[in-house]
C-alpha cells in the first residue's frame, strides 16, 4: 500500500494543514523600548506575518513570572507579565490577529508552576501532609534525618531534581529549583488547569501548546532511574518514570472534551519529546490532542536517509490515528537549524554553541536551511516556523558567558551552553540600533546582544528582494496554500535515492527534489522549476548539492 492510500487525514479543521509561526515574545518586537519584546510589539508586526502568509501564531509564555526560565515558570496563569504589557494588550493583539485571519495559540505550562505562584508560597508555609503541600510533590528524604533526596532523579537542566525546604521535606522539580512540579494525582490540580484553559478559551484563543506534555504523571512510588536525564529520549531507551506515563493520556482525553464545548476548532499541540513515532502519535489519537510537534524530523538534521525515514514514519503513524503530521526544524529550545546544518556533522544536536566550540559554516548552513524549508513546506500536514527561520537567522554562537540567562547553563556550571543563542532578538532594520528590535532609536539595548551578522539578515534587507530567504518562505507559503499542499499526499519519485543524498517526493502536481548529497542530480527533462532554494540551485538541468527545488 502506498503512503497515499495509507493516510486518512481529514481537512475540515483549520489546524490540519496550518502553517504556524512561533513567536518568542521576549525577542520578537519591543514596542515599549525597554529592551524586551512585548505584546504591542507582536501586534505591530502582524502585517508582516500576514504578508508572509502564516495561518496562525503560537506565543511562548507572556504570563506573570519571575522569568527564572524565561516565562516557563508561571506565577499567575491568568495575568500578563508587565514586561509584556497588560491584558488589554493581549486582547487587542488577539482581536487584530483574528481580523487578519490569523489564529492565536498560547502556551500552557501544566507540569510545574513558578516557586512564586501563590500555591507554592502557601505550600512552603504549610505543614507536611497538608492540602497545600499535596498540590506539589513533597516527600520526606532518605537516610539519617531524611538528609538525602527521596530518589535519584536529576533535573533536565542539570543537578538534583529535589530541593529541601526548611522543615526537612523535599519537593520535586524536573526543571529549575524555581519550577516545582505539580501533583497531577490531586484533583484540585486538574480542576485548576481546566479553569485556566477555560479562562483563555473564553478570551478567544484558538489553541494551546502544551509544555512538557509527556511529563505530568510520574510512575507510582517515584522509583529511581538508572539512565541519564534528558528531554530527548532515544528510541531504544526505556521510558523514564517521569515521562510518557500512561496516565497523561487521561488528562488530554478530558481536555479534548473541554475544547469541544467551544466553537471554532480549538486545538492542543503537544510538546512531547517522545520516541519512537508510534508512542508520540498516541498523543493525537482522535479523543486526545490535535497535534504533536514532530521532533523526530527536527532531530533528523541534514541527512536524506534520516529525513526520509522520519517522513515515512510520521505519515504512517499519523495515518494510523487519523491525525495530520506536523513538521518543525527549529524552536526556542534548539540550536537554529541553519547553524546545526553548517557543522561538520549536520545531524548533531548540540545543547548550545559557545565561542570555544566548533563554529558553523554560515553560508553552507543557510543554503541547507533554505533547502530544508522547501523540503518541509511541500509536505502534507501542518508546519511550524520559529521566528527568524524565515530570515535564515543563524544561532548566536559566540555569546559571552556573562550575558547568558538559561538556567541550564548555570545548573550545569556552564557544561551545557544552553538555549540563549537561539533566543536573540529579531533584526528588523539593518541600519538601526538593535537592528530595529525596538523602533524607538533611544530604546534600551536588547536583552541579549545580537551578532554583527544580524544586519544583513534584517527583515528590511530581505522583504521584496527576490533572492532572499524571506521571499523564499513567502513564495513557498503562497504556493503551499494555492496548491493545498498541506492537504496532499506524499509519493516518492524515481529520483528518490536517500542513500545517495537525494530525497524526492510528489505532492499533487508538484515535485520536491532536495540534494543533500555531494554530486549534482540530473532533473527530469522538461520539468519547470517553480521555486528554487536559491538562484544557483540548478545548472545544466542538474540540481546542485545543498539545494532544493519545487518542480511542476
Ligand atoms: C519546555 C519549554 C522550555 C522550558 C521547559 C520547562 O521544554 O519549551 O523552554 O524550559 O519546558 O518549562
Amino acid at each position: 500500500m502506498s503512503l497515499a492510500e495509507n493516510t486518512r487525514i481529514q481537512h475540515d479543521q483549520w489546524w490540519a494543514d496550518a502553517v504556524i509561526y512561533q513567536i518568542y515574545p521576549r525577542s520578537f518586537a519591543d514596542a515599549d523600548a525597554n529592551g524586551m519584546g512585548d505584546l504591542q510589539g507582536v501586534r505591530s508586526r502582524l502585517p508582516y506575518l500576514s504578508q508572509l502568509g502564516v495561518d496562525a501564531i503560537w506565543l511562548s509564555p507572556f504570563y506573570l513570572s519571575p522569568q527564572a526560565d524565561a516565562g516557563y515558570d508561571v506565577a499567575d496563569y491568568r495575568a500578563v507579565d508587565p514586561l509584556f504589557g497588560g491584558m488589554k494588550d493581549f486582547d487587542a493583539m488577539l482581536a487584530e490577529a483574528h481580523s487578519m485571519g490569523i489564529r492565536v495559540i498560547v502556551d500552557l505550562v501544566p507540569n510545574h508552576t513558578s516557586d512564586q505562584h501563590e500555591w507554592f508560597q502557601d505550600a512552603l508555609t504549610a505543614t507536611p501532609g497538608s492540602a497545600a503541600r499535596e498540590r506539589y510533590i513533597f516527600r520526606d528524604g532518605k537516610g539519617p534525618g531524611g538528609a538525602l533526596p527521596p530518589n535519584n532523579w536529576q533535573s533536565i537542566f542539570g543537578g538534583n531534581a529535589w530541593t529541601r525546604v526548611q522543615d526537612g521535606q523535599w519537593y520535586l522539580h524536573l526543571f529549575d529549583t524555581s519550577q516545582p512540579d505539580l501533583n497531577w494525582e490531586n484533583p484540585e490540580v486538574h480542576s485548576e488547569m481546566e479553569s485556566v484553559l477555560r479562562f483563555w478559551l473564553d478570551r478567544g484563543v484558538d489553541g494551546f501548546r502544551i509544555d512538557v506534555a509527556h511529563g505530568m504523571i510520574k510512575a507510582d512510588g517515584l522509583p529511581d532511574w538508572h539512565a541519564k536525564t534528558s528531554m530527548v529520549e532515544g528510541s531504544d531507551a526505556e521510558t523514564p518514570p517521569y515521562f510518557d506515563q500512561e496516565g497523561v493520556h487521561e488528562i488530554y482525553q478530558h481536555w479534548n472534551k473541554v475544547l469541544s464545548e467551544y466553537d471554532g476548532d480549538r486545538m492542543l499541540v503537544a510538546e512531547a519529546w517522545v520516541e519512537p513515532a508510534e508512542r508520540l502519535f498516541r498523543y493525537v489519537r482522535p479523543d486526545e490532542m490535535q497535534q504533536a510537534f514532530n521532533f523526530g524530523f527536527l532531530l533528523a538534521g541534514w541527512d536524506a536517509v534520516r529525513m526520509a525515514e522520519s517522513i515515512n514514519e510520521s505519515l504512517e503513524e499519523a495515518g494510523k490515528v487519523g491525525a495530520p503530521a506536523t513538521w518543525v526544524l527549529s524552536n526556542h529550545d534548539t540550536v537554529r537549524h541553519s547553524t546545526r546544518y553548517g557543522l561538520t556533522d549536520p545531524t548533531t544536536f548540540p545543547k548550545g554553541i559557545s565561542a570555544e566550540d566548533e563554529q558553523p559554516d554560515e553560508e553552507l548552513g543557510l543554503a541547507r536551511g533554505r533547502a530544508a524549508a522547501l523540503t518541509m513546506l511541500a509536505l502534507p500536514g501542518s508546519a511550524y516556523i520559529y521566528q527568524g527561520d524565515e530570515l535564515g537567522l543563524p544561532e548566536h554562537t559566540t555569546l559571552d558567558a556573562s550575558v547568558r540567562q538559561d538556567p541550564a547553563f548555570f545548573r550545569t556550571n556552564g557544561e551545557e551552553i544552553g538555549r540563549d543563542g537561539c533566543r536573540v532578538p529579531i533584526p528588523w532594520t539593518g541600519a538601526a540600533p538593535g537592528y530595529g528590535f525596538a523602533e524607538n532609536p533611544e530604546a534600551a539595548s536588547p536583552w541579549l546582544p545580537q551578532p554583527d551578522s544580524f544586519a544583513k539578515y534584517a527583515a528590511d534587507q530581505q522583504v521584496g528582494l527576490d533572492s532572499s530567504t524571506y521571499e523564499l518562505y513567502r513564495q513557498a507559503l503562497s504556493i503551499r496554500a494555492e496548491r493545498k499542499l498541506g492537504q496532499g499526499t506524499v509519493a516518492w519519485t524515481s529520483l528518490h535515492a536517500p542513500a545517495d543524498g537525494v530525497l524526492s517526493y510528489r505532492n499533487g502536481d508538484l515535485t520536491l527534489v532536495v540534494n543533500a548529497g555531494t554530486r549534482p542530480v540530473r532533473l527530469p527533462a522538461g520539468a519547470e522549476v517553480l521555486l528554487a532554494s536559491q538562484p544557483d540551485a540548478v545548472t545544466d538541468n542538474a540540481l546542485q548539492p545543498n539545494r532544493a527545488v519545487w518542480l511542476v
